[in-house]
């Protein structure tokens, strides 16, 4: 890479995925990355982005993702440079960055890669750029973790929930500038499960900007849209009372009805593959059985989250084994949110040596 660095302290932050109970669907204004609708989500533990960031000198700022080195010279529109010219209009303050980032799970087919992603960006390149990682500093410095949250999400609407641990809610507000993200319940209130199941790591066709402005050509939007303040009450009670069943309905109906819309919308987006149809059977009538106790939610792409009690975790990923032999299945739990790490001279808080 062609780049001096500036310093010899980066920053590292790990931002985990979420998986969306009631779905973010359709914006009303993309500038204000303004969403259609509320939506609450439960924050992964094991899906997650690192990304470190560190000062390097010059006016060109670096991205290394998959062993893809690419600069903001030659790659000036791209989505990650101007995320960070955004940080740094944000924050106040200027300077370059090296930020080299990886995921601990497929990119880009409905495991919500680009919230965990665009969530660790935010928190890393703010880190690097105020020298500050703990949260009360950085919210000395105008960055609380609310504005963050913000942040991030004008990078990945979704990304805005990742930085909170938890259930988080994303309110969409009367106007683009009261919107509201916070922690509803913390991690600690419900000790849920997702196993996913992925049935292909192929990026996605249609990327979830397009189907955002599609949706608005679906017969099926307007009702969804009048119909969120109930699901979220319900959801948010369903939560509150540890109650699985209801929360599986609510979940189930949002995620049905979120490609119901993107699948009549203009254009007409199908996210799913005959995979994903046969598991929607398959997981209704081993419940109706009483051999499985896990409701399923799909984000946009074709793999299916199954939710459930981390008590049942083993049974569920064994049933889902003997049905999917073949597919790579991802378990995940309900986590704590992002941390943020300084590494001195090459070497982290904890006196380890990195090369
Ligand atoms: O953050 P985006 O623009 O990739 O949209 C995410 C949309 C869903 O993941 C399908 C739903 C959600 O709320 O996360």
């Amino acid at each position: 890479m062609n780049h001096s660095y500036l310093t010899s302290t980066s920053y590292t932050a790990t931002a985990p995925s979420n998986i969306a109970l009631v779905k973010y669907w359709g914006k009303k204004d993309a500038a204000t990355q303004w969403p259609a609708n509320d939506s609450i989500s439960m924050t992964l533990s094991e899906s997650r982005t690192t990304t470190t960031a560190r000062r390097i000198e010059g006016l060109v700022d670096w991205f290394t993702f998959g062993g893809v080195t690419i600069s903001s010279e030659t790659h000036r529109d791209h989505k990650i440079f101007r995320h960070l010219n955004r940080m740094r209009e944000a924050l106040g303050v200027s300077g370059s960055l090296s930020v080299e980032s990886q995921n601990t799970f497929p990119t880009g087919c409905g495991i919500a890669s680009s919230a965990s992603g665009f969530a660790a960006l935010t928190l890393a390149s703010a880190a690097a750029l105020t020298d500050e990682f703990t949260w009360e500093r950085l919210a000395i410095r105008g960055a609380t973790q609310e504005k963050l949250a913000h942040l991030a999400r004008l990078g990945s609407g979704s990304a805005g929930r990742s930085v909170f641990g938890g259930f988080v809610t994303w309110s969409a507000g009367e106007n683009p500038e009261s919107q509201r993200i916070s922690q509803s319940f913390s991690p600690d209130h419900w000790n849920l499960s997702d196993v996913i199941i992925v049935f292909s790591d192929q990026e996605k066709h249609v990327s979830s900007s397009e189907a955002h402005i599609a949706a608005w050509g679906s017969p099926l939007f307007p009702p969804r849209l009048s119909g969120i303040p109930e699901r979220m009450r319900v959801t948010k009670q369903a939560i509150e009372k540890r109650d699985l069943a209801a929360l599986g309905r609510e979940m189930e109906a949002d995620a049905l009805e979120m490609h119901a819309v993107a699948m009549t919308g203009s254009p007409s987006v199908n996210y799913f593959r005959q995979d994903t149809v046969d598991y929607i059977s398959w997981i209704r009538s081993e419940r109706a059985a009483g051999l499985l106790p896990a409701w399923f939610t799909i984000d946009a792409g074709p793999n299916v989250h199954m939710i459930c009690d981390s008590r049942d975790l083993n049974h569920v990923v064994a049933r889902a084994k003997a049905r999917w032999p073949q597919s790579h299945i991802i378990v995940d739990h309900v986590g704590r949110g992002p941390t943020i790490e300084k590494t001195e001279n090459g070497t982290d808080a904890k006196g380890v040596k990195h090369v």
